[in-house]
């Protein structure tokens, strides 16, 4: 094994995309154990030799989001100590973005205070994928870097206007709310087609009511984009308005599948050709395989670049 390669450690969540990130840029695969003690303390450490390495560490903060941060936060301490030369925190889906701002009196800032804890154990690049919004990477002092999903995306619903015969006057992008209009409207552009935009509001956290919609999907194609799809009901929500004012046909694109089994078989009830989704969290229930876009390639570019 070249010792001057970077090498790759996943802990207990992204084994597969660590593995192709390894395999496209043919850097070594490192190893580490983990153990969680019966009150839920977590030890993880490598046992690959990491003296003296540059050290890239590929981890959502996904599902269990705060046992995955924790995994996180030792294993950069235990490379520290063990004197890993530079560490580069690969997190596909950065959990905790979403409480990034105080919305409500006595909120707290969560997305700060992880940024801090990384920051504080020793890692030297941070690289997300599509984080939630730009505060969470003005709350780190070291670099980082956010990988963009409008390639992916591009890719996927050209393929699908190849396809189906579509022309760019047929399609539309949406974004479900204004938080995704920036993704949206990059997509657009991208593809070179029109732009619409939905406001939502939220009564409850699971519970999403429309306020207003720009732009008019009537006999259109409708491509609808965003970053997470948790319980679903951003999407649901959008996806029966846009019907209701005459889409014609339904596609949609999420980089984060954060949702569990119920939220994704509910998703499949609705009128939706096609659901894309991106393996930045590996998902633990039965899905469709041709649904999942990798981000492996862009991972690794952006890693490339950074070297
Ligand atoms: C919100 O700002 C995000 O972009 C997503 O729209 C949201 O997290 C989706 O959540 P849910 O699926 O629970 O509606």
């Amino acid at each position: 094994m070249d010792k001057n390669l970077p090498l790759i450690i996943h802990l207990s969540s992204s084994k597969a995309l660590a593995k192709k990130v390894a395999s496209i840029l043919s850097y070594p695969l490192g190893e580490a154990e983990s153990y969680t003690f019966y009150d839920g303390e977590e030890m993880v450490k490598p046992i690959s030799e990491v003296k003296g390495r540059d050290i890239i560490l590929i981890q959502s903060t996904s599902r269990p989001a705060s046992k995955h941060l924790m995994e996180v936060l030792i294993f950069v301490d235990a490379l520290r100590k063990n004197d890993a030369k530079k560490i580069t925190l690969v997190t596909p889906y950065f959990g905790y973005a979403r409480q990034d701002r105080q919305i409500h009196h006595n909120d707290p800032i969560t997305a700060s205070l992880v940024a801090r804890l990384i920051e504080s154990c020793g890692v030297n690049e941070v690289i997300f994928c599509d984080i939630h919004t730009f505060n969470t990477p003005k709350f780190f002092h070291i670099p980082t870097y956010n990988i963009e999903m409008t390639s992916l995306f591009k890719e996927a619903f050209l393929k699908v206007m190849k396809d189906n015969h579509y022309s760019l006057d047929d399609v539309m992008i949406f974004s479900p709310d204004h938080g995704s209009e920036f993704r949206g409207l990059k997509l657009a552009k991208a593809l070179g087609v029109s732009f619409g935009e939905i406001y939502k509001i939220r009564p409850r956290v699971d519970e999403t009511r429309i306020k207003d919609i720009e732009g008019s999907p009537k006999d259109k194609v409708v491509f609808i984009v965003d970053d997470i799809v948790d319980t679903g009901s951003t999407l649901i929500e959008a996806v029966e308005a846009l019907k209701e004012l005459g889409a014609k046909a339904i596609y949609v694109g999420f980089t984060h599948a954060v949702l569990k089994e119920n939220n994704y078989q509910e998703l499949l009830k609705h009128d939706i050709k096609k659901i894309y989704f991106t393996d930045t969290i590996e998902l633990a229930f039965h899905h469709d395989e041709t649904s999942v876009l990798s981000v492996a390639s862009l991972i690794a570019s952006k890693i490339k670049e950074t070297r």
